[in-house]
């Protein structure tokens, strides 16, 4: 199979990302691997005819915006975040009417249609970095509630109104499994992905986006740790750190949705070309001002 994606590749100058949450052995046919916002910025980047993204569905809508004329493909379209869609229709507007200066900061967790309505877009390693340098004081953060509280912790200078949405997996990890880990391996730091509940962010002793996570565990010197995310960043770590124990909270946080991305899937969308990302012109157009503008803000 391998050998087929390779020579399909080729062939179509075409190129595979994806995302750590996706499969192992999709992973490891990819061509990039990466949290949000580094695969956002492979997207803009590369030269490559097609692009096959191996995420949910918000990821291959960035990807399209940011290259309106080349072809983006998803192993399966029906891959989405439930977080992407997570803003009551007509709160952005009604929000704007009540703060005159207001900045509508969008996770990148968000659809497009919500994009297009934003001003600017963040990722969970660059969001508290964003929001720091806007000049507006009054920011509505969407979708994710609990990523806006850690933002509005870190930036206490602004007035962050946080929006009702988070992420089912993320939101299920409890303080109590996270004790039950941490009683069986007392030695291990706990690292947090932002979008947990304040319960367990407040028991970690890192929080960070998936990419921070990972490079947090290459560099510490601990052995031990209990990742408060989706277990899918399990195959970076232990690539990486083949020496370590990574635990995680049971049952493992897993989304069902980036598990829709197979080898098999890879192939054959490759092959028919079938499984196309379409955004509209002019939502393009509009979603494509926040995300340049994040690429710009961002470090
Ligand atoms: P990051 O890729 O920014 O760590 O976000 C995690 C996530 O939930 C992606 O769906
Ligand atoms: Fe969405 Fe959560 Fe799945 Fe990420 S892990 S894609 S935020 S549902």
């Amino acid at each position: 199979m391998f050998k087929r994606i390779e020579q399909l590749k080729k062939e179509k100058n075409a190129v595979i990302l994806a995302h750590y949450y996706a499969p192992a052995q999709v992973q490891a046919l990819a061509d990039y691997v990466g949290d949000s916002f580094y695969l956002a910025k492979v997207a803009k980047q590369n030269d490559a005819d097609i692009i096959v993204f191996c995420g949910v569905y918000f990821m291959g809508e960035s990807a399209k915006i940011l290259n309106p004329d080349k072809k983006v493909l998803m192993p399966d379209l029906t891959a989405d975040c439930p977080m992407a869609h997570m803003v009551k229709d007509g709160l952005i507007d009604s929000m704007r009417a009540e703060y005159e200066d207001l900045a509508v900061v969008c996770y990148i967790n968000s659809t497009a249609e919500l994009k297009s309505q934003s001003d600017v877009c963040v990722t969970s390693s660059n969001a508290v970095e964003i929001v720091r340098k806007l000049p507006n004081k009054n920011i509505f953060f969407i979708p994710d509630r609990n990523l806006g509280r850690f933002v509005k912790e870190q930036v206490p200078e602004k007035n962050i109104i946080l929006n009702d949405g988070c992420c089912p997996i993320h939101a299920k990890i409890t303080a109590e499994q996270l004790n039950e880990e941490k009683k069986k391996h007392p030695e291990a730091l706990i690292l947090t992905h932002p979008e947990c509940e304040p319960e367990v962010v407040s028991l970690s002793d890192y929080i960070g986006s998936t990419a921070d996570i990972i490079s947090f565990a290459k560099n510490s010197s601990n052995t031990e740790f209990i990742v408060c995310t989706e277990e899918g960043v399990d195959y970076q770590l232990i690539t990486d750190n083949p020496q370590k124990q990574f635990y995680f909270p049971n049952p493992h946080p897993c989304c069902a949705d980036m598990k829709l991305n197979t080898p098999e899937n890879v192939v054959s969308v490759l092959e028919n070309e079938d499984r196309v990302v379409e955004v509209s012109a002019e939502i393009c157009e509009k979603a494509l001002i926040p995300l340049d503008r994040m690429l710009q803000l961002a470090n």
